[in-house]
């Protein structure tokens, strides 16, 4: 029995990447697990696996930018399990990484890129959230089970209905240059998430979000072996406090800490899990690193197509 047993948990982009491990992580702590995701051959290969490890786990395949897919994979839930608990909004893909500035960029683009990392999280919510009323507390709500110093002042609230937890970026916290799309997009997932907290506080639905710092995927294995080298890589793992860059696994736990019970008084915050990147002094970092640089002319990263002027 682990701490979200008994809950439904949806992953949007939950065939791979941190959705993947997010997916496998919330099905080892006892959740039933509803995978959607555009990627069919990923969604049942992750499906596969935390049933082999026996966990419970479903795939849809749909693009969550459609109000049509995001309302049926509610339902879905709901018929599968009887229940909806979790909701871990994090699907990533198409143009929503699309380059350019203001200028540069066209606006259906713009309409895309965060039709998928800003609409699509309204739209989630959008059903989500009353599924999550309609389901009520796992434990069921007891008043009489409101006592204790601090806790029985008035009515005894809604606690523990429901956990939306929105996946954000250091890139909705700090700038980079020409990616107008994406920085916009992970920036307003941060005040979509502060606005839906305080929105569904009151019916006991918690709403966060997660900022990862530089998380290798099997998507960054990919990029990193056909654009970088390992003194490259180097150079990345140096950037942070901690020396190392982000696997999945270090975002599914923070998001299955949210989705726990202990979270219950977590609501509206941006969690950074980027290993210190985004606390430290940016012009002590680049100082830090310029001799490794010298010393390794031949370093190459994924960045490597990007100059100073862009
Ligand atoms: N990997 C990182 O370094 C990093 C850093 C900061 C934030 N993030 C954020 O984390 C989230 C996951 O990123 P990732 O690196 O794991 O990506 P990924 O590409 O490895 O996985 C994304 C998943 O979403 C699915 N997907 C794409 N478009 C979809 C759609 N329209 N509907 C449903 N599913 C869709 C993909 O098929 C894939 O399975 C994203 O929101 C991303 O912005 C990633």
């Amino acid at each position: 029995m682990g701490n979200l047993s008994k809950r439904t948990a949806i992953v949007t982009g939950g065939a791979r990447g941190i959705g993947g491990g997010t997916a496998r992580k919330l099905a080892a702590d006892g959740a039933h697990v509803l995978i959607i995701d555009v990627e069919e051959s990923s969604a049942k290969k992750n499906v596969d696996t935390i049933r082999a490890s026996g966990g419970q786990a479903d795939f849809m395949i749909g693009d969550v930018s459609e109000e049509n897919v995001v309302k049926e994979m509610v339902t879905l839930a709901l018929n599968q399990t009887g229940r909806l608990d979790i909701l871990v909004q994090n699907a990533y893909g198409g143009n929503a990484h699309a380059s350019g500035s203001a200028v540069d960029i066209s606006p259906d683009a713009w309409d895309r890129g965060l039709g998928l990392l800003a609409r699509s999280l309204f739209l989630g919510a959008k059903y989500a959230v009353p599924a999550m009323e309609e389901s009520g507390n796992v434990g069921g709500s007891s008043p009489d089970d409101w006592t204790g110093a601090g806790l029985r002042h008035g009515m005894a609230p809604n606690q523990n209905v429901g956990r939306i937890v929105n996946i954000s970026s250091v890139h909705g916290l700090l700038q980079a240059p020409k990616a107008l799309i994406y920085e916009s997009g992970k920036a307003a997932v941060i005040g979509l998430t502060r606005q839906m907290a305080v929105d569904f506080g009151p019916l006991g639905i918690t709403v966060n979000a997660i900022a990862p710092g530089h998380i290798v995927t099997e998507a960054g294995e990919a990029m990193w072996s056909e654009s970088g080298n390992e003194p490259g890589f180097r150079l990345f793992e140096l950037q942070y406090p901690v020396r190392r860059t982000g696997v999945p696994e270090d975002i599914a736990n923070a998001i299955a800490f949210l989705c726990s019970d202990d979270a219950s008084f977590i609501t509206g915050v941006v969690l950074p899990v980027d290993g210190g990147l985004s606390i430290q002094l940016q012009e002590d970092v680049i100082m830090r690193l310029k001799d490794y640089i010298v010393e390794n002319p031949n370093l190459r990263t994924h960045f490597d197509d990007r100059s100073l002027e862009q």
